[in-house]
């Protein structure tokens, strides 16, 4: 007898009758059945090969035992197929599902816009020393944004702090990786303010570094025109305002055409047609020098903005508070993303 074959048989069995059960099991497990042959056959088998032949009988018998059980329980409960006692047809218990915070929907827009072209992804530390958060960014000692009144410095060590903006990924970034850098920095910071409808203690921010060979103020501006309309729609123009940062030069603050009103004037953009969203410029010489990059091979650009902010013109929401009061009112809103 192959107990091959018999092994195979055994597995494949599939009983649709009770008769076809019973003559499955006298046939392999009854007295004069298969596996009492092969059992008695034992001491014909050479002392060599016994243990193998063993082997197999014993994976026979096992599979024929399993077969017999199961379909034995199929017969005995018909009213299910699985012989059990759970009805897999009934509807399963509902778990609501909650929403993406609208904050984290906002960001990952941003960041989704901006990896489409090439732009990676880059963390840092919330926690930052003077160096990363402010010196190296080209801000003087005397700068108001240093001073107690904006930043969280560590009670028990002045010379670290909450990160007031995400610029300080940028130096660690810059300090630790070669041009062409290309980065995104998404997250928390954390400024002294009192907290009112427009502001607060902690938002967060995205922030945008491109160094390279010939980067201009061009790159800059067409880059940024396609992010808003990207955000914002096809129509969204954007226009540049000179501004002030210690760590750009030029620095520029960035509008773009009111999408509620498109342009008219409405009370969201105060009837001027835009709405500030981010600020920007070339990255200091200075401030790439602090860095370790030769700002005679190297030039970029820097942006930085606030998502709450892109997220309430988005959504026309008008208090930053509800961000972070977890009312569910408030987030169910927001569909998943
Ligand atoms: N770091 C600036 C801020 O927190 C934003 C900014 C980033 C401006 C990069 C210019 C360039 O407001």
């Amino acid at each position: 007898m192959d107990t091959n074959e018999l092994l195979k048989e055994a597995t494949a069995f599939e009983a649709q009758t009770k008769e076809q059960l019973d003559a499955f099991k006298s046939r392999f497990l009854g007295k004069k059945g298969v596996l009492a042959d092969l059992f008695a056959n034992m001491r014909n088998i050479t002392p060599e090969n016994r243990k193998e032949y063993g082997q197999q009988v014993n994976a026979i018998k096992i599979a024929a035992e399993e077969k017999v059980s199961f379909f034995t329980n199929i017969f005995e409960n018909p009213d299910s197929s699985t012989g059990s006692d759970t009805d897999l047809t009934l509807p399963g218990n509902w778990i609501p599902s909650g929403s993406v915070h609208p904050v984290t929907a906002v960001r990952n827009e941003i960041l989704e816009i901006f990896s489409r072209i090439g732009f990676k992804i880059a963390e840092g530390p919330e926690i930052e020393n003077d160096w990363h958060n402010f010196s190296a960014l080209n801000f003087p000692p005397e700068h108001p944004a240093r001073d107690m009144q904006d930043t969280f410095f560590m009670s028990n060590d002045e010379a670290f702090a909450l990160r007031t903006h995400t610029s300080s990924v940028q130096v660690r970034i810059m300090e630790s990786n070669k041009p062409p850098i290309r980065i995104t920095a998404p997250g928390r910071v954390y400024r002294n303010e009192a907290i009112s409808a427009r502001a607060h203690c902690l938002f967060h921010q995205v922030e945008g570094l491109y160094i390279d060979k010939d980067v201009s103020f061009a790159d800059l501006k067409q880059t940024l025109l396609h992010f808003a309309r990207e955000m914002f729609g096809a129509e969204s123009k954007i226009r540049l305002r000179p501004s002030y940062f210690p760590f750009t030069e030029p620095s520029a603050e960035m509008d773009v055409s009111c999408n509620i009103c498109s342009g008219a004037g409405c009370n969201v953009c105060k009837h001027t047609g835009w709405l500030e969203i981010m600020g920007c410029g070339m990255v200091d010489p200075q401030v790439l020098k602090n860095c370790g990059i030769d700002p005679e091979e190297y030039s970029g650009y820097a942006f930085g903005m606030g998502i709450e902010r892109i997220a309430m013109l988005k959504y026309s929401i008008k208090d930053l508070r509800l961000f972070f009061e977890n009312d569910v009112k408030f987030l169910r809103q927001f569909g998943t993303h």
